[in-house]
């Protein structure tokens, strides 16, 4: 075995094959893999990672499988259950660079939403199903708030597992909510919020032995991490000054720590770039705790448009400290407001993307004006969903906003003079 798990604080050691999300002592746990094991049979060098064409299964692995030797490096590729994840496109935008003051050359959108379900999560569920699988599980579970549940939903039908997703009455987007319907997977509506969900999961998997894939889940985030190098491959390894993304229950803040963490034990990074997490102002326990010097996490109610992000007690908190103490990391809060303004600027750029996402644009904007990023500064943000994944707040954003940005639609007669006016 060439991996461990192993937990954060007390370094206390458990087999890989263990069913744990926990140590003993309730400590969250890493996959730890051995890099002087792995490089006596394996090549994990930079080189080959940014020139060889890997495969699974006789097709070109995407952009997680491509990194199988630093992700899940015991399973037998056949036992891989993957869509081909990742591979995701770093765009540039001008509209969006000069909304932000950034210039187009040195600043980049990497687009999560172009995975398989529409969002990041399918990185870390290719990773986490497969270990599933690897551990005979029959059912997995998870609660959300949408992306994970529409993600759970695809893979467990692909792998012939019983799924399970909890998600919080009235607060699921309407894309995410149909995508666990249409996939099959048993959806239940909980009177509660993510939080309660989250806590049920928890209760359900130590008492009822389901097997969660929400981002407690360690090898959720070992799949999670590909971003990271991925977006270094992509700058053909010139480091960002800035890698900033939303946050809500912590697990992409963590995953990013661990790939630049590792990156830098590998040798392929000199230095690190600094992570900007954005909250939004009414679910930002993690903005809270930052501006306390992480003294202590106060759970909250949360409250904010972008629903994938309305988490109140991430669960990843302390992995999260970790990575912004490694990046010299900084956590700043928008408003509903501002998420909605950059929606608009997002996705008139031609790109597009759900509110959460969008957070990364507006907190970009946001750490510009107050001159903490600066103009001269390299910047990559990270969209995490689909546009079309929640467009229920577009319809009403067009419909019934009166600002620069809103486009409603005309209704008109069948004639060509009604069009005229238009062009
Ligand atoms: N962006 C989107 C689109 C998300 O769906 C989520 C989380 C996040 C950002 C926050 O990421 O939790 O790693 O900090 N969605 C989860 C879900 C909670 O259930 O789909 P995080």
């Amino acid at each position: 075995m060439n991996s461990i798990l192993k937990s954060i604080s007390s370094g206390k050691e458990y087999p890989l094959n263990e069913v744990r999300f926990t140590s003993d002592n309730g400590e969250l746990l890493d996959v730890v893999h051995d890099f002087d094991a792995l490089k006596k049979g394996r090549n994990i060098s930079r080189e080959y990672f940014s020139t060889q064409r890997t495969q699974l299964n006789g097709q070109p692995s995407g952009g997680v499988w491509h990194f199988k030797d630093l992700v899940l490096p015991d399973i037998p590729e056949q036992d891989v259950i993957s869509k081909q994840e990742g591979n995701t496109r770093l765009y540039r935008s001008k509209k969006i660079s000069s909304f932000l003051g950034l210039s187009k050359e040195k600043f980049f959108l990497k687009h999560e939403g172009e995975n398989p379900t529409g969002s990041f999560k399918d990185r870390g569920m290719t990773a986490a199903i497969t270990q599933a699988k690897a551990l005979g599980q029959k059912a997995v579970t998870c609660a959300s708030t949408g992306n994970t549940s529409a993600s759970l939903a695809a893979y467990a039908s692909e792998a012939e597992m019983t799924g399970l997703v909890l998600i919080p009455k009235g607060n699921v987007a309407v894309g995410k909510i149909s995508q666990a319907l249409a996939y099959g997977t048993k959806t239940l509506v909980v009177n509660g919020d993510f939080d309660d969900c989250m806590r049920l999961i928890r209760e359900a998997q130590e008492k009822l032995s389901a097997y969660p894939l929400n981002s407690i889940n360690p090898f959720r985030l070992e799949g999670q991490k590909t971003i990271i190098w991925e977006i270094l491959l992509q700058l053909n390894w010139q480091i960002p000054d800035w890698i900033v993304f939303p946050g809500g229950n912590l697990g992409n803040t963590s995953a990013f720590g661990k790939a630049l963490h590792e990156a830098k034990e590998l040798g392929w990074i000199d230095k690190m770039p600094r992570f900007a997490v954005i909250q939004a102002e009414g679910a930002s326990p993690f903005y809270k705790a930052f501006k306390n010097n992480f003294a202590q996490l106060t759970p909250e109610k949360a409250d904010t448009i972008a629903t994938a992000i309305k988490i109140g007690d991430p669960v990843n908190y302390t992995k999260a400290v970790r990575a912004l103490k490694w990046t010299n990391g900084i956590v700043e809060s928008v408003t509903d407001e501002e998420i909605l303004e950059a929606k608009a600027v997002v996705d008139a750029a031609g790109i597009g993307a759900e509110p959460a996402s969008c957070a990364t644009v507006a907190g970009i904007k946001k750490l510009m004006e107050r001159g903490e990023i600066k103009s001269s500064e390299s910047v990559v943000g990270i969209l995490t969903g689909n546009i079309l994944k929640d467009p229920q707040v577009i319809v009403d954003y067009h419909f019934n906003r009166k600002t620069v940005h809103a486009n409603p639609p005309h209704d008109v007669e069948p004639n060509l003079e009604s069009l005229k006016k238009y062009l």
